[in-house]
């Protein structure tokens, strides 16, 4: 099939370069046209595990091509995805701005029957305001369908997460346009992957109430970190028993600082923001967004509980900046938001991140110092504390450490250590959910009723 992707980003990147190992022929297009030179040399402007490897091959397999003009690549082809940025509006809301633009420029170059998917997370109900605006901008009388077709990409993950889905969601109005969808996904459809057909408002709810989910589930196991610490309970053996209940699962409970992201955080708060606007405020959700802010805001309260609230002159390190390992994606991540608190507080800050300094340094200038390992960062710092869960932080060289710091400080707000690991060296330590009251007697405990 001739395919044509709109948006190279990290979403129609990934899309067009594995719709093309699936045998399609396809075409990015994006209007940055350093992008697209770079990508016709074989190089991903994103890294990405596997995406580069797989643009080279298809493109000299004549499978994937790349242009900055809309043109052919919507006259020649089938399908058209749209995936393009759908950033948050200050009220929580998804600017869909960009999708719409594109909707009404590639509108004119429709001459016969296409399909047009929406893979960017959109609002419920944008697939078909979608549509209208493609036909107000239509220039030939022809007919068309809409389609939503979610992505659960995780980056780091997302080649493989697209080759090998837990399902594919596929909406459309019209039995023709799911047709032709399945054809998209013939290759993923004959591996016996989950494929559901439905509605474009279900396509669309699927999308934000996965998400939604997943930060539930993030932000009730940090909850229960909370509890644990004030009971004397170790959220690593709950979490871990919890999730051995398949009914709920063991992902997504490791509790730390607060999810970050791209998409959680703006995901859950344009949720939040189309319940409100149906006239059905969703509480949880609501309640999610407020307690992720106030795990952030814990964590802070943690490290000033270890170093003392005066933090003015006084130097921490700080091991890791990315919302999550493997990337250097500094969206929402809790690192900066109590790196911010931390520097108001006017404390001297070192800080190590194996990929995403480059990203910090963008942010932060020189407000920080910026180290070459997590060692370097440790030098001279009061405390030291793990904010990310690197693998290169799980194997630290605790003496080495001690011989650098003022003071043998660890804060570890991923639970990369156990408490008597870590003591064994000396230091005082801190974690998420387990911390120094494990031997608080409860036996007299009383719980009301
Ligand atoms: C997520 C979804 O997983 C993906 O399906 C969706 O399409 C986009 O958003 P991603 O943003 O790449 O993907 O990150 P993910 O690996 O899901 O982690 C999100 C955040 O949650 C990170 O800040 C991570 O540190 C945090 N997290 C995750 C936890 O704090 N605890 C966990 O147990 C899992």
């Amino acid at each position: 099939m001739k395919i044509t992707v709109i948006g190279c980003g990290y979403v129609g990147l990934v899309t067009a370069a594995c719709l093309a190992d699936f045998g399609h022929t396809v075409t990015g297009v994006d209007h940055d046209s350093s992008k697209i030179a770079l990508l016709k040399q074989g190089t991903s402007p994103i890294y990405e595990k596997g995406l580069t490897a797989l643009i080279r091959v298809n493109t000299q397999r004549n499978r994937l091509f790349f242009q900055t003009s809309l043109d052919h690549g919507v006259e020649d082809a089938e399908v058209i995805f749209i995936a393009v940025g759908t950033p948050s509006l200050d009220n929580g809301a998804a600017d869909t701005t960009q999708v719409m633009a594109v909707a009404a420029e590639l509108a004119k170059y429709i001459k016969d029957y296409k399909v047009i998917v929406n893979k960017s997370t959109a609002p419920i109900g944008a697939a078909k305001q979608l549509r209208k605006v493609i036909r107000d901008h239509l220039e030939t009388d022809v007919e068309f369908d809409v389609v939503s077709n979610p992505e659960f990409l995780r980056e780091g993950h997302a080649v493989k997460d697209f080759q090998e889905p837990d399902r594919v969601v596929i909406g459309a109005d019209s039995p023709q346009a799911q047709k032709v969808m399945s054809r998209v996904y013939a290759a993923l459809i004959k591996k016996g992957v989950p494929y559901i057909q439905t509605n474009l408002e279900s396509a669309e709810t699927i999308k934000y109430a996965s998400n939604a989910f997943l930060a539930t589930k993030i932000t009730f196991i940090n909850e229960i970190a909370k509890l644990c610490e004030a009971v004397g309970a170790d959220i690593r053996t709950v979490a871990r028993s919890m999730g051995l209940d398949h009914r709920i699962g063991p992902q997504f409970l490791n509790a730390g600082p607060g999810y970050g992201g791209s998409c959680f955080p703006k995901d859950t708060k344009a949720l939040a923001y189309i319940g409100r606007a149906s006239g059905v405020p969703l509480t949880i959700v609501e309640t999610v967004i407020t307690a992720n802010e106030e795990q952030k805001a814990r964590m802070v309260r943690k490290i000033k509980g270890m170093v003392g609230a005066a933090l003015e002159g006084r130097t921490l390190g700080i091991l890791g900046l990315a919302f999550k390992p493997d990337t250097d994606d500094l969206r929402e991540s809790p690192a900066l938001t109590i790196i911010d608190n931390l520097l108001a507080a006017g404390a001297i800050i070192r800080v190590y991140d194996p990929q995403a300094m480059e990203e910090a340094k963008k942010i932060f200038k020189k407000t920080l110092i910026y180290c070459a390992d997590p060692y370097a960062a440790a030098e001279g710092a009061e405390a030291l504390v793990i904010i990310t869960d690197w693998e290169a932080f799980k194997f630290l060289d605790f003496m080495r450490l001690k011989k650098a710091m003022a003071s043998p400080v660890l804060i570890d707000l991923r639970n990369l250590y156990t408490p008597a690991e870590v003591e064994q060296y000396g230091f005082k330590y801190e974690n998420v959910g387990r911390a120094g009251h494990g031997d608080r007697d409860l036996s007299d405990l009383r719980y009301p009723g």
